[in-house]
């Protein structure tokens, strides 16, 4: 996913002052910068990295272009021979966490085109970052993961691969506590959810913080469809598991009388894996005009989704915690056959359910980093889980191939 490299994105976003938290809760870090950040307007502040790696270089863009400020600095990993280059972050165990990272090439090598690299959280590889189109366009990338701490620490590293061919660098990383009912229907002792897409519909306003005090970013989704509704602001969403923000039901997307409305999203062809999937509804007519119901039924790529759904003014959301999808995806909304009015949507979300790698057993992890610190100079990817992924072990360290890995020798 990307965004807009330049100040104005978030000067775009509309400023509501009702009590709304002035920092998200969490981490919010600018990698290789020397001081704090505050996002213009938001006053979401970010701190410098400095205490959460150890590795790596600082250096700051040359550009005369009016960048995010996060983005004008970043940290690169210019070792080759280092296994992977991490962020080590104090954690609750069990709880539950919204890690992005975002990328900024901007050149700062000298070179055109950003390395290809992967990413590694905990002890499982996360995914491929390949910057290269979202570069080539003139935008900033972000990848989003939710995670549940399964020890007392959490890492986000980085690692070269086959493709990588200059160092890898990160510009911003963001470490965001999340409420235990969010997105419970997930096992997050076995897996964690890699955001896919998150939506609103009937709009091009991204959503952030403070509207979303969770700071997720709900961006605008736009297609053919033009019947395009708005509803009055005011809605509680405190009981959805979820917690979406009330302003992703301000806008959404409907079809005319009694017709079926067919949207396709996300607008990328995903890959053949389950998913986990939410879909946001509100109608946006006033409740005391309302004699009709707004009823339909959701199917996705023509699977039942959702039978009779009865969308009221309060909102509603419907999900599946685990469902087959690949290649691009059809979300349709038939009416009731005695519904005089059109079926509509909000909002939706999308993650990839991805299995979790496992960590090193708990007390091999714990003895190697007491041996790690006894060292003056222990060797630079020391850092991060000591056995896994196993292509990313700690150098010099043998581990078993079990499930738990022990480490074996030194
Ligand atoms: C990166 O930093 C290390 C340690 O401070 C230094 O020895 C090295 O020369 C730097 N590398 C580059 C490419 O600047
Ligand atoms: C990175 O993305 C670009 C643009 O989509 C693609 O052409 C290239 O093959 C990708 N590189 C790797 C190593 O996957
Ligand atoms: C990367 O290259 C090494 C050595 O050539 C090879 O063993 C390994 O399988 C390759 N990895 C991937 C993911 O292609
Ligand atoms: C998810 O959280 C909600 C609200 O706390 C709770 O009612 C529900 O039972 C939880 N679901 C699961 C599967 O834990
Ligand atoms: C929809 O929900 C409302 C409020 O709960 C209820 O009064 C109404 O009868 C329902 N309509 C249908 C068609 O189920």
């Amino acid at each position: 996913m990307y965004l807009s490299i330049f100040l104005p994105w978030l000067l775009c976003i509309p400023l509501f002052v009702h009590s709304s938290p002035h920092e998200p809760t969490g981490l919010l870090i600018s990698c290789g910068s020397e001081t704090k950040q505050t996002v213009p307007d938001t006053g979401v502040t970010y701190i410098p990295d400095d205490g959460f790696t150890l590795v790596g270089n600082k250096t700051a863009l040359e550009t005369k272009d009016k960048l995010l400020p996060i983005l004008t600095t970043l940290r690169y990993f210019p070792d080759t021979a280092a296994r992977k280059y991490c962020y080590t972050f104090q954690a609750i165990k069990g709880s539950k966490y919204l890690v992005r990272t975002v990328y900024y090439y901007g050149g700062f090598d000298g070179g055109k085109e950003p390395p290809v690299f992967d990413q590694i959280i905990g002890g499982t590889k996360w995914s491929v970052v390949n910057t290269t189109e979202d570069y080539a366009n003139g935008l900033s990338s972000y990848y989003e993961i939710i995670f549940v701490a399964g020890i007392k620490t959490l890492s986000v590293c980085l690692a070269r691969n086959n493709h990588t061919v200059s160092s890898p660098f990160i510009s911003a990383i963001e470490v965001i506590s999340l409420d235990d009912s969010m997105y419970n229907s997930t096992d997050f002792g076995a897996h964690a959810l890699v955001t896919v897409a998150r939506s609103r519909f009937g709009n091009e306003d991204i959503i952030s913080f403070p509207e979303d005090p969770y700071y997720r970013l709900w961006q605008p989704f736009e297609d053919d469809n033009e019947g395009v509704v708005s509803s009055q602001p005011s809605l509680s969403t405190s009981d959805f598991w979820n917690k979406p923000p009330p302003e992703a039901f301000a806008t959404g997307v409907t079809s005319s009388t009694g017709k079926k409305l067919d949207v396709k999203w996300p607008p990328v062809s995903l890959p053949s894996t389950r998913y986990h999937i939410s879909l946001y509804f509100r109608d946006n007519r006033a409740p005391k005009t309302t004699s009709t119901w707004r009823v339909f039924s959701v199917a996705v790529n023509g699977e039942t989704f959702y039978n009779n759904l009865n969308v009221t003014t309060d909102g509603v959301s419907v999900y599946a915690a685990e469902w087959p999808l690949s290649g691009q995806t059809l979300i349709s909304l038939t009416p009731d056959a005695k519904s005089s009015i059109g079926p509509l949507i909000n909002a939706g979300e999308i993650y990839q359910i991805m299995p979790l790698g496992g960590h090193t057993l708990m007390q091999d992890a714990m003895a190697m980093e007491e041996i790690s610190r006894s060292f003056d100079n222990p060797p630079s990817d020391w850092t991060g889980d000591p056995c896994l992924p196993h292509e990313n072990s700690w150098t010099g360290v043998m581990c078993s191939n079990e499930k738990t890995p022990r480490v074996t020798s030194l």
